[in-house]
């Protein structure tokens, strides 16, 4: 190697220590917990929250009021309930961001972010405003002892097979029954709007991942995709209505195709052929008279 690459390298080093040094005390205050995110990242999840959250709770994340209604929106900046955990899961189950008309609505649940934004924009609130905690990573469970737990604290407000849609506490409950594990862990410790809070007393680490281990058996045994954020089911069963009607329909149609149907080829019904295509036989759809 010659002196002059030695030398570059001897930068490159340098260079790399102190960009490393730096970054760790960017990402120092906000906790080991917090991901670190490269500038790019930075920007572009500064961009999300700029287009998707800061129209309600600030630029500063301090709180605000919703632009169409007035209501007031709480700040994210400095407000102790929330945290990495409740950040996560407002967007992963499609709470936030809410309908501009009606941020209150808990069954509207389009979910905006993709798990990359998601991801990135939860980093760089915890950086920029100082966002504390981290996110849960329940154990493997026991689905015996979860249903236990499951009916003793959740079913009250969820139903018994975590179906959701009880109008209980005040307020709609969403499903689930369909949700992953780490959703079941936040909403546990965070309590999100008007669910109440658990926490390692009232329900262990180990009971939470036994909640999410009897959740997965009863999605399994009712054929719940889990991860998937549920239909609404009144919505559910039109769709899977319609959905019949198109198959009885289409069986119809292939069986015969019905007079009132009118025939491709201008043709009646048993009148006799005339297209050379048919004549020379290459077609699945002759008629057998
Ligand atoms: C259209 C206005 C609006 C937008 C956009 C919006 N929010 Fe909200 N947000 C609200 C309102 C209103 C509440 C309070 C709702 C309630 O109490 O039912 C809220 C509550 C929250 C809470 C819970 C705060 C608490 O004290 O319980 C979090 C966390 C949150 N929003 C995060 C976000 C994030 C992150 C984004 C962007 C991805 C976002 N919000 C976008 C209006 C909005
Ligand atoms: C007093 C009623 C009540 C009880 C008890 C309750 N929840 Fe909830 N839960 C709610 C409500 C209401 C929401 C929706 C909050 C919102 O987003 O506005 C919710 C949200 C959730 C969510 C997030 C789902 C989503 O799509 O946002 C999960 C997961 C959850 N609860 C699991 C549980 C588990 C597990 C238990 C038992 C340990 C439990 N809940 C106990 C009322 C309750």
């Amino acid at each position: 190697m010659s002196r002059s690459a030695r030398a570059c390298l001897g930068w490159l080093v340098v260079l790399a220590a102190a960009a490393g040094l730096a970054g760790g005390l960017a990402g120092a205050p906000a906790g080991a917990q917090t991901e670190v995110l490269s500038p790019a990242e930075r920007e572009r999840a500064a961009t999300i929250y700029a287009s998707q959250c800061a129209t309600c709770h600030g630029a500063d994340a301090r709180g605000g009021v919703v632009p169409a209604t007035g209501d007031p929106v709480p700040a994210l900046a400095g407000n102790p309930a929330v945290t990495v955990a409740y950040l996560d899961l407002v967007m992963r189950t499609g709470r936030m961001p809410p309908p501009e008309d009606d941020p209150y609505d808990n069954r509207a649940r389009d979910v905006v972010l993709t798990d990359e934004e998601r991801r990135i924009v939860v980093a760089y609130l915890a950086d920029a405003v100082e966002i504390a905690g981290e996110l849960p990573d329940p154990p493997p469970g026991n689905a015996a002892r979860g249903r236990e737990v499951y009916a003793t604290n959740c079913a009250q407000c969820h139903g018994s097979t975590g179906a959701g849609g009880v109008a209980g506490a005040g307020a709609w409950t969403p499903a689930v029954n369909d949700k992953l594990p780490v959703t079941i862990a936040e909403a546990v410790r965070v309590g999100p709007f008007e669910m109440p809070a658990f926490d390692a007393e009232q329900i262990s680490d180990q009971e939470v991942g036994d909640i999410a281990a009897f959740l997965a058996e009863v999605a399994a045994e009712t054929g719940t995709p889990i991860g998937l954020l549920e239909l609404n089911p009144v919505y559910a069963s039109g769709i899977a209505a319609l959905f019949s009607l198109a198959v009885v329909l289409s069986l119809l149609w292939i069986a015969g195709r019905p007079t009132w149907f009118p025939d491709p080829r201008g043709q009646r019904r048993g009148a006799p052929r005339t297209d050379p295509v048919v004549q020379h036989g290459g077609d699945a759809d002759k008629d057998p008279t």
